[in-house]
């Protein structure tokens, strides 16, 4: 079988694809794995009860359920959705949307490819333009997302020592003072607020600045909301939201609690959606309706909003501060450092000056039945950097505390052993 230069990229082992393979296999029946390596949302009861109760009243409507299993939605996504979204986005932040500034997708990953690449790769003058990620560590799901090669641009950031163990990053933005050479290749911004994988939020202060820069350079800002507000809302720490016309937000069901349903949400200028919309149809026909008929009744009422606050993301926050607790305590007397939580579902750990790289420790831990993954993968754009130059891109790990309790308390005890032994192997 002879593959096209698609079919080669596609299908080369990509960060992405050995993570799932992990992630699936570990879920798979039989395994006992400790899973701390993946973004699956926690299973939490409470959310689960309303879908499941919204399940039962679909299937108990023949209309419902025909709808549910037999009907197209548009390839925007379902129209009844997009304005109850509409609705309570305009209520909650002001931003006077209209319907078409909406579109659905097969979950957030699904808009990421799309959007990647028409801002992104080839033009017919013969130019061709990147995707700038100005905060790295980034999320690993984007660095296969393009066409063609060469396709992310990212810039180190900043470290913000905040005590002997903590530690936050910033955009550098010295590095974009000079003049625009850093623009002239740039097709779109892109950053992830929470991040995957640190659980840094971005201050007010740097997404205005970015979205001054994007205007500027005339290049459109997408903002990964996929942990951010207004659901589910795993954010622990006062971020405001911004929606302008230069901005596209895309948001996903996903970390609520229905990752299953793939639903993601992009909020954007016309055009955009348009141009969404016509590349939707094209690779899926339509966009599937189990999600935005599972959670339409929650986003009409803005129950998911109630539920996102007084539910989720406290369930999060405790999971955190447990978590960051135990693990402080198990790595007592290393010269590790673990990035603020400010949100999403991680902690972000650098072991500096391990002896013991991360991918390295990642194969240990996997041996010894705890998945986390390696730092390394998380530095899409900046792939190339000699991590002889960087060192730091071999000294993190992204642990996942998303599970439950006691396997989370089980898994951090192996991974803090491991990571003793290995200091000691200096
Ligand atoms: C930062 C970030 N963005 C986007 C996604 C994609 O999520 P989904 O396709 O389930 O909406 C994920 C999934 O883990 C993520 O962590």
């Amino acid at each position: 079988m002879k593959l096209s230069n698609f079919g080669e990229k596609f299908t080369s082992q990509a960060g992405i694809t050995s993570l799932m393979d992990d992630l699936g296999n570990a879920l798979s029946s039989g395994s006992d794995m400790i899973m701390m390596g993946g973004g699956n949302p926690a299973h939490i009861p409470e959310v689960q009860a309303v879908f499941k109760k919204r399940l039962s009243d679909i299937l108990a409507s023949k209309q419902d359920f025909q709808r549910l299993i037999g009907i197209y939605d548009p390839p925007q996504g379902s129209i009844e959705f997009v304005k109850s979204m509409c609705q309570l986005l305009n209520d909650q932040y002001g931003w006077g949307l209209g319907p078409e500034n909406i579109a659905l997708t097969n979950g957030s990953q699904a808009a990421f490819f799309m959007l990647f690449n028409l801002f992104a790769g080839d033009f017919s003058d013969g130019s061709q333009k990147q995707i700038q990620l100005p905060l790295a560590p980034e999320y690993i799901g984007y660095s296969d997302a393009g066409l063609v090669d060469k396709f992310f641009k990212a810039n180190r950031p900043t470290i913000d020592h905040l005590d002997s163990h903590t530690f936050k990053y910033h955009i550098d933005f010295e590095q974009y003072k000079a003049p625009s050479s850093v623009f002239s290749t740039t097709g779109a911004i892109c950053v992830s607020r929470p991040t995957n994988p640190t659980g840094n939020v971005l201050t007010d202060d740097e997404v205005s600045r970015l979205d001054a820069l994007a205007k500027r350079h005339d290049v459109p800002l997408i903002i990964d909301g996929a942990y951010g507000t207004p659901f589910p809302n795993l954010i622990f720490t006062q971020a405001q939201p911004v929606w302008n016309e230069n901005t596209i937000l895309c948001l996903s069901l996903s970390k609520f609690g229905l990752p299953a349903a793939r639903t993601g949400i992009v909020v954007a200028e016309e055009k955009v959606i348009k141009a969404l919309s016509g590349v939707n149809a094209i690779m899926n026909l339509a966009t599937g309706s189990f999600g935005s008929m599972l959670a339409h009744d929650l986003v009409k009422t803005k129950e998911i909003i109630r539920l996102s606050n007084d539910v989720v993301r406290p369930y999060y926050l405790e999971k955190a501060q447990k978590a960051e607790c135990l693990l402080k305590t198990k790595l007592e007397g290393l010269p590790y450092a673990l990035h603020k939580i400010e949100g999403a579902m991680f902690l972000w750990l650098w072991l500096k000056d391990c002896p013991v790289s991360n991918q390295e420790l990642y194969e240990r831990l996997k041996a010894k039945g705890v998945l986390v993954v390696s730092g390394h993968h998380f530095f899409p754009g900046l792939d190339s950097v000699d991590d002889a130059t960087w060192q730091h891109k071999k000294e993190c790990l992204r642990i996942t505390y998303s599970q439950d309790e006691a396997l989370v308390e089980k898994g951090l005890s192996i991974i803090a052993q491991e990571i003793h032994q290995a200091y000691q192997e200096k």
